[in-house]
């Protein structure tokens, strides 16, 4: 299956170019297209037996729709979004080919696929998962397989609840009036690693990340539990209850002691 021309939508950028290095280096052809550059996305969906949608996150489902009613039935669709509910809707909407789900769980800093964690949804495949699956395994990935909607769900809490932390750690940091360099002059080594998380998500890619929390379909349910768990820490600690605290940190870890 050498010969497989693979077209990446949103190839010039971000994780998609990463994903065009890593496919060209496994001896494919790979066309990538950006809103300037490359073939036009209907023409993607004719021309490649493989399509990726790689696009920011909220016009993912309407890029989707422009490329998939022109692949064929033996053809493949995939996408790396980082939410996988409605772009696998779209994609089995949109087209007739087959159908899996992708988001890696890793950056483009990544240098290789080795060792990093990759979410498979498999939504319409017979030939073309083994495929996928080889490639991935042979360079050392780790696959989990599982539905878009599990997927979404932990996604509420690996990504929503930590950028929605890392967010309001950094807005509370600029409200104090704090100065950077004496702010780092006495940092902790947790609050360094901290602080690094926090930095990239205000410098990286502010849409990603806003996206990854503004468009989950369990955001709702995450904003009640942080609200409400931090109006619960808010009254207790404001009376000063130390033991009651302790008490609650033991009681409520997810961790064994
Ligand atoms: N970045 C990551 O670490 C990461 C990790 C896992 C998953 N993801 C997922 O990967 C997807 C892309 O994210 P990213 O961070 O790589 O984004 P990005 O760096 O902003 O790159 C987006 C790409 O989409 C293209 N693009 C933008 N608007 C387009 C349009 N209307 N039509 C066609 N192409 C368009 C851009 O091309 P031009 O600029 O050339 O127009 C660029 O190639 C998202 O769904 C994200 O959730 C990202």
């Amino acid at each position: 299956m050498e010969d497989i021309e693979i077209g990446i939508v949103g190839g010039t950028g971000g994780i998609g170019r990463w994903f065009a290095g890593f496919f060209k280096k496994e001896g494919y052809t790979v066309l990538v297209s950006g809103r300037k550059t490359g073939l036009d996305i209907p023409t993607m969906g004719k021309k490649c037996q493989v399509v990726i949608v790689s696009v920011p996150i909220g016009i993912t489902p309407e890029v989707i729709g422009r490329v998939g009613p022109h692949m064929k039935k033996e053809s493949l669709l995939m996408d790396l979004t980082s939410l996988k509910g409605e772009p696998v809707k779209s994609m089995l909407k949109s087209s007739v080919s087959e159908v899996i789900g992708l988001h890696p769980l890793f950056g483009t800093a990544a240098d290789s696929i080795a060792g990093h964690k990759i979410v498979l949804c498999p939504a319409r495949t017979r030939k073309w998962l083994d495929w996928l699956k080889e490639i991935l395994t042979k360079n050392g990935a780790d696959i989990i397989e599982t539905t878009p909607e599990r997927h979404d769900e932990l996604m509420a809490l690996v990504q929503v609840l930590n950028h929605l932390n890392s967010i309001t750690m950094g807005m509370i940091l600029r409200g104090s009036g704090v100065d950077l360099v004496e702010l780092k002059r006495f940092a902790t080594p947790m609050f360094h690693t901290k602080l690094d998380t926090i930095e990239k998500v205000f410098t990286n890619n502010p849409r990603l990340y806003a996206e990854i929390i503004t468009l989950n379909p369990n955001i709702h349910k995450i904003l009640d539990l942080y609200g409400k768990t931090l109006s619960r820490l808010k009254s207790l600690i404001s009376k000063r209850k130390t033991e009651t605290l302790v008490k609650l940190i033991q009681e409520t870890s997810i961790w064994e002691s």
